[in-house]
């Protein structure tokens, strides 16, 4: 594997929440790699450490010991000014709990991404008019997320994540609120999306119905990674 297709490097990581008999080793030696080009799936039960895992990539939490390369940084030898222009760059980061800002508008909060990065207001507004159409929301951008159902703040958190076309994009349950149809098509997108060179896109996951959109599936148990099934299409029939 080259530099360039090596896009996350995960060795021996350890996660501990707590301290004595509260703590939680929710990551216990986690190695995981992704790939340029690549959809990558991360499966396994609640608890199991894929949430904490994501945000240990994303740099948006801390790990006691073991190495994480992302695009060949290393994250740990990055100061915190570093590691937040670095997040603001190239990921892109959907949240289990969608994480949207609820005193700004629909289309105000996709617009923030491009915002940060220096994009002037007028082209930051008609990007994230685009991008809200592309995710079948585009009537409800005035609006706060807090008046949209589950299902629309989610694909409002999905038009934020690809706003500014990130090299990496991270998804903690991105189609759990989502009926089958609008799922398959948040799926489609994000295909098309971890097809440019250099990109990745990694969804955490319970829902079969897209488990086809994988080019890897990646199982997680206690804290470690299990197993890694090529072409899950085929090795995960019968899941
Ligand atoms: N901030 C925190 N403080 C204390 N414990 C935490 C914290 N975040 C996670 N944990 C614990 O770490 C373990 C792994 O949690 P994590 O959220 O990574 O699981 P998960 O695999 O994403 O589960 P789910 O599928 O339910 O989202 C759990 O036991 C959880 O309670
Ligand atoms: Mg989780």
């Amino acid at each position: 594997m080259n530099g360039l297709d090596r896009v996350i490097h995960v060795r021996g990581v350890t996660k501990t929440f707590g301290k004595g008999d509260a703590a939680v080793h929710a990551l216990k030696g986690v190695d995981f790699d992704a790939r340029g080009g690549e959809l990558l799936m991360i499966v396994g039960p609640s608890g199991c450490g894929k949430t904490t895992l994501l945000s240990v990539i994303a740099g948006t939490l801390g790990f006691d010991s073991g190495e994480v390369e992302v695009f060949g940084h290393s994250l740990h030898t990055m100061s915190q000014k570093q590691l937040t222009a670095f997040r603001a760059g190239h990921i892109g980061f959907i949240f289990q709990s969608f994480n949207l800002i609820p005193t700004l508008s629909v289309l105000e909060n996709v617009t923030v991404p491009l915002l940060i990065n220096g994009v002037g207001l007028k082209e930051a507004e008609d990007r994230a008019r685009a991008m809200l159409e592309k995710v079948n929301i585009g009537k409800r951008g005035d609006e706060r997320p807090t008046n949209l159902s589950g299902g629309q703040q989610q694909r409002v958190a999905i038009a934020r994540a690809l706003i500014h076309e990130p090299r990496l994009i991270i998804c903690d349950e991105p189609t759990s609120a989502l009926d089958k149809d609008t799922g398959q098509r948040v799926m489609e997108l994000l295909s098309s999306v971890a097809r440019g060179p250099g990109r990745c896109v990694i969804v955490v996951t319970h829902d079969n119905r897209i488990f086809n959109f994988a080019d890897r599936m990646t199982e997680m148990d206690d804290g470690r990674v299990q197993r890694v099934h090529e072409n899950p299409s085929k090795s995960m029939a019968g899941h």
